[in-house]
């Protein structure tokens, strides 16, 4: 299978082509059953979020877009005032579903925007527009992820020194299926083989990323039918992995990052940043300029989502593998320190400390 194939298998969401619902492949499902599934309802689509059906922030923001326009193509209102009103309260039930990711808040407020905009135009007019800005966002998606990959490729291109296959690791899943295509923290390589580099001249260490497993479920997945030479290892072999010399590089992808460069991403990144720093690795996080947070100050302002700790101790064994009652810790994500980071890959450009005044430059915020 050609990547090209391989993307247009594994679409992550698109909206169908009579506009009646939104098409998803069920993320929970792989890497064992490809299988897609429609959202209808506002219900059905907040589900998919908060279960993971669809999930990684760019995702998370394109379906969200989406179902803005869906859900407002409903609407029987005869002024704009009672259009918006539906509005708001689908907005604010979306903005409920999941609370790290900056790209579900920033989907919405650019929907919220573009009808406010537009208010002086027909209700149906105003309907199309969504769609219209909805669409938009997926595609800009696609510019956006390819952007990042073309900066990451330089970064790998420096990196290899020649018939050497370089080693890249990667955390939880920032891939095709967190986006609308090449991903952020594979964008790089998939950007690799479309110029020309071979699947063998990459070889990737995808964390297995616990609990919920999106790098060996999902990663793994995309990286094998892509070609990619690929590896899975647990969490708490990063370690033993680093110092063996196999790894040149690391690049993962991100929730949001506070104008000082701290950076949340899926629970465990922090620990790689932290042991990468010990052996001299270079780590980098890929990140579209809709993940900057120009309202968040530092990492200790972004809300950490808590999942249920059914997660750890029941959900992928077959009896449950922790005494019945225990307490538990399940945040699913967690704050990278801005000094851990040696760049912050961006579709306007490379951003390095002080990140602040890097953003400022690209006009990013
Ligand atoms: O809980 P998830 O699977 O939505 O977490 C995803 C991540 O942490 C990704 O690394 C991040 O959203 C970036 S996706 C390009």
């Amino acid at each position: 299978m050609t990547v090209e194939e391989f993307f247009e298998e594994v679409i992550t969401v698109k909206m169908t082509h009579e506009r009646d619902a939104i098409d998803i492949i069920d993320q929970t499902l792989l890497p064992g059953t490809i299988k897609r599934i429609t959202l209808k309802t506002r219900e059905e689509i907040w589900e998919a979020i908060k279960k993971l059906r669809v999930r990684g922030a760019p995702a998370i923001g394109v379906t969200a877009a989406y179902a803005m326009a869906l859900l407002a193509s409903k609407y029987e209102a005869e002024d704009f005032e009672a259009f918006y009103g539906k509005f708001s309260e689908d907005k604010d039930y979306l903005a409920s579903s999941r609370p790290t990711a900056v790209n579900l808040f920033w989907a919405l407020d650019r929907m919220d925007r573009t009808a406010k905009d537009n208010k002086n135009k027909l209700i149906n007019e105003l309907k199309d527009i969504l769609f219209a800005e909805a669409q938009k966002i997926r595609d800009e998606d696609v510019q956006i992820s390819r952007n990042i990959g073309e900066i990451g490729f330089g970064i790998l291109k420096d990196l290899k020194k020649d018939g050497q296959t370089i080693g890249i690791e990667t955390h939880c899943n920032a891939g095709t299926l967190a986006t609308a295509k090449y991903g952020t923290a594979t964008a790089p390589m998939y950007i690799a083989l479309e110029h020309g580099w071979k699947g063998s001249d990459m070889h990737v260490y995808c964390d297995e990323t616990r609990p919920l497993l999106q790098g060996s479920r999902l990663t793994a997945f995309e990286l094998m039918r892509s070609g990619i030479e690929t590896t899975v290892q647990c969490d708490n072999m990063a370690s033993i992995l680093q110092k063996s010399g196999k790894i040149d590089v690391i690049f993962v992808g991100c929730d949001r990052v506070a104008r000082n460069g701290d950076a949340a991403n899926k629970i465990g990144t922090s620990g790689l940043a932290i042991i990468a720093k010990h052996y001299g690795i270079p780590f980098y996080v890929c990140a579209p300029s809709s993940t900057i947070d120009a309202g968040t100050a530092t990492g200790a302002e972004i809300p950490i989502e808590m999942r249920d700790g059914e997660e750890i101790t029941d959900m992928w064994y077959s009896e449950p593998m922790a005494p019945k009652g225990v307490e538990t810790f399940n945040p699913a994500f967690d704050v990278t320190d801005h000094d851990l980071i040696t760049g912050i890959i961006t579709e306007k450009g490379l951003c390095q400390a002080p990140y602040e005044e890097a953003f400022k430059q690209l006009g990013i915020i």
